[in-house]
């Protein structure tokens, strides 16, 4: 982890908050790409990922904005209620789950609500780039929009759309334009999307009922809905083959449960599968997959595994540790 002070603390809207982050003693942070997160330590007990919002050719300070969600776990209002100006705080490194694809001539951008974050890191680097970029951002009103004035008076304001649903804007047939004037039949344009999942997933329905490939659509997926346990899930044997140690999973644990509670360590972060952390070669057996980290290509092979929410297929589940 490394240690940084809030240098500022700033209302984006009524329910967002942005910080601005440097090091402790004023050295260049590590560098960055755009998509990237940070994971912030908002307390003993709780780990939370937030994008990263400035361009990436800034290597003093980390940008992140907390929408105070009242049905989070907690994360984003102990984020809100405690952090302030002065404190220092511990974060990770940066790392990129949401990578730009480079060489592409035509770049989509579509945020939901506090999904702008690393779309707007996105927009900074197309733009340096002179790359052929549209950002659509869909809010509420223009009261819930973050970075509004940014935004208007950034060097490409020409690229920003604005779509706020208390305008009676027909989403349905603005998104079908804006997807079908992409002209999918080049498969060349390259399609991002970061918001709340239910929006993530109605913009790529929509670009697929278009023509559009999955591999040119990308999206942000470390908001995931917290992990359940399915009452049809069954217990297993998992065995550590370098520690030469077995144990029961339980219907009603996860491997991560019953490993911490065995003082096994484990790399974690997100611990709902979608960040990466925790992937574990699997030696034999196969893994029933519930992370969203994992490609469907590379859940097809069945030799990684996410100990904080995948489970197994078979009896007994062999993995590297
Ligand atoms: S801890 Fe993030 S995928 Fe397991």
């Amino acid at each position: 982890m490394l240690e940084v002070t809030i240098l500022s603390k700033t209302h984006e809207t009524a329910d967002i908050m942005s910080y601005e982050l440097a090091s402790t003693d004023g050295s260049a942070l590590p560098a960055f790409e755009a998509g990237s997160h940070i994971d912030v330590k908002v307390n003993e007990k709780i780990l939370r990922q937030y994008s990263l919002y400035n361009a990436p050719k800034d290597h003093q300070t980390y940008k992140i904005a907390v929408l105070k969600d009242p049905n989070s776990r907690g994360g984003s209002l102990a984020v809100h209620d405690t952090f302030n100006v002065g404190d220092t705080i511990q974060i990770s490194a940066p790392r990129n789950l949401f990578p730009l694809k480079h060489n592409t001539n035509r770049t989509v951008l579509f945020a939901g609500g506090i999904g702008i974050t690393p779309l707007l890191s996105m927009a900074q680097v197309l733009d340096e780039q002179g790359n052929d970029f549209e950002l659509h951002y869909f809010t509420r009103s223009k009261a819930n929009t973050a970075f509004f004035e940014e935004l208007n008076q950034s060097p490409f304001a020409s690229n920003v759309f604005f779509h706020f649903n208390d305008q009676n804007t027909d989403k349905d047939r603005v998104l079908k334009h804006i997807l079908d004037q992409e002209n999918p039949s080049n498969k060349t344009a390259h399609l991002y999307t970061c918001g709340p999942n239910g929006f993530m997933d109605y913009i790529f329905d929509t670009a697929r009922s278009l023509g559009w490939k999955d591999d040119n659509l990308h999206k942000e997926v470390f908001n995931a809905e917290p992990i359940v346990l399915d009452e049809s899930d069954k217990s297993f044997t998992l065995n550590l083959v370098r520690s030469g140690i077995s144990f029961d999973i339980p219907a009603d644990k996860t491997v991560l449960e019953v490993l911490e509670a065995a003082d096994i360590e484990l790399d974690t972060s997100c611990e709902q599968g979608v960040c990466g952390s925790c992937i574990t070669k699997v030696i034999s057996g196969t893994p029933d997959h519930r992370d969203q980290f994992l490609t469907d290509s590379e859940k097809s092979l069945n030799n990684q595994f996410t100990p904080c929410c995948s489970r197994s297929l078979t009896d007994s589940l062999s993995i590297d540790l």
